[in-house]
């Protein structure tokens, strides 16, 4: 029966972190484990920066944004060398199973410590959306929010100057953040790698807004497609309107997480600890149909991320 379970994040910081963090360290006091957080993802690991908590540990740290036991990115822990280091350092401590928040590169490294000896589970912490084996990653939803929120102010300002405006999304490649923004701020146009840039057909669909007297329009793109400021200036070329860009940054990744993210957070947290006091590893938790679920880690790698076609139509329904 394992005994002492450790805790890390990594990558990509997402609201609701902390949230599963909670879930995990209360549902191992419940099952009579000794709970331990390590600071800075894998990087604590190799450094032996990690500590026993208490049941109440990041309670008062449940409603906001980040992490509270930090994150990194470790190159380096693709080396197995390196990951030995960690593995010994946990086993002098007798920590046998570890909790991975984060995405599909710690979800790697979750599973080769597995295969070293130490039980990991991974939870999908991320706000892109982009791991196939949940419907919703922890951070997405509020993510999704601070989107809406940002747009929402810029729509004012850009429909009072009877201006374009072109908004680019994060998301990593994956187009989730920037399709749901899409739908829930009424957007005109969007560029995504599932719908990608056609310059004939968005100037046209400018220039009939413009004909049509709309008073603004919303053009979405997600990251590391183009460079927004030269679509902008091209828009203004060829259709008329005024246009700006602007790149949303961090603002999309800080704050408050959602009711429903940390709702989800939390069940997440608990799950990841039932499972390893079940001596199952190896594997990550996903909410698939709003039902929690675990995947074998490198089975997940096959399953096909979700194109939301039905949410395309939906897209060309209202528009
Ligand atoms: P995310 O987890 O959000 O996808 P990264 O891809 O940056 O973020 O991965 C986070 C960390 O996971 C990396 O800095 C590294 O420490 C670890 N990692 C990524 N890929 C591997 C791998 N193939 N093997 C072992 N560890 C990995
Ligand atoms: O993975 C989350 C994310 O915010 C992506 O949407 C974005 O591309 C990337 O991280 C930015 O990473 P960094 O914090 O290294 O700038």
């Amino acid at each position: 029966m394992i005994k002492k379970i450790g805790i890390l994040t990594s990558g990509g910081d997402a609201p609701g972190m902390n949230a599963a963090l909670v879930g995990a360290i209360r549902t191992g006091y419940k099952l009579g484990k000794e709970m331990y957080v390590v600071y800075d993802g894998y990087k604590g690991l190799v450094d032996n920066n990690f500590v026993k908590v208490d049941e109440h540990f990041a309670e008062d740290k449940m409603s906001h944004g980040g992490t509270v036991i930090k994150t990194a990115r470790l190159p380096e822990f693709k080396e197995e060398k390196v990951r030995q280091i960690a593995v010994n350092n946990l086993k002098n401590e007798g920590i046998e199973a570890l909790i991975v928040v984060g995405g599909d590169g710690s979800y790697m490294g979750a599973k080769k410590l597995t295969e070293m000896g130490i039980n990991c589970v991974g939870l999908p912490g991320t706000i892109d959306n982009d791991i196939a084996s949940t419907d919703f990653t922890i951070g997405f939803d509020t993510s999704l929010n601070n989107i809406c929120s940002a747009i929402d102010k810029i729509v004012e300002t850009m429909s009072s100057h009877n201006r374009c405006v072109v908004v680019e999304v994060m998301g990593n490649n994956c187009p989730d953040l920037t399709l749901f923004a899409g739908i829930a701020c009424n957007a005109d146009y969007m560029i995504t790698v599932d719908r990608p840039y056609d310059e004939k057909d968005l100037m046209k669909v400018l220039k009939e807004k413009k004909a049509a007297n709309q008073d603004h329009v919303l053009v979405l793109v997600a990251e590391k497609i183009l460079d927004v400021n030269a679509l902008a200036k091209k828009i203004m070329a060829e259709t008329g309107w005024d246009t700006r860009a602007d790149v949303l940054g961090y603002i999309q990744r800080g704050g408050t997480p959602s009711a429903m993210e940390r709702f989800n957070a939390v069940r997440m947290g608990a799950y990841a600890v039932e499972l390893l006091d079940q001596g199952i590893g190896g594997v990550c938790v996903g909410l698939v149909n709003n039902k929690l679920t675990y995947h074998d880690i490198i089975e997940s790698f096959n399953i096909e991320r979700n194109k939301h076609e039905d949410l395309y139509h939906v897209f060309d329904l209202i528009k």
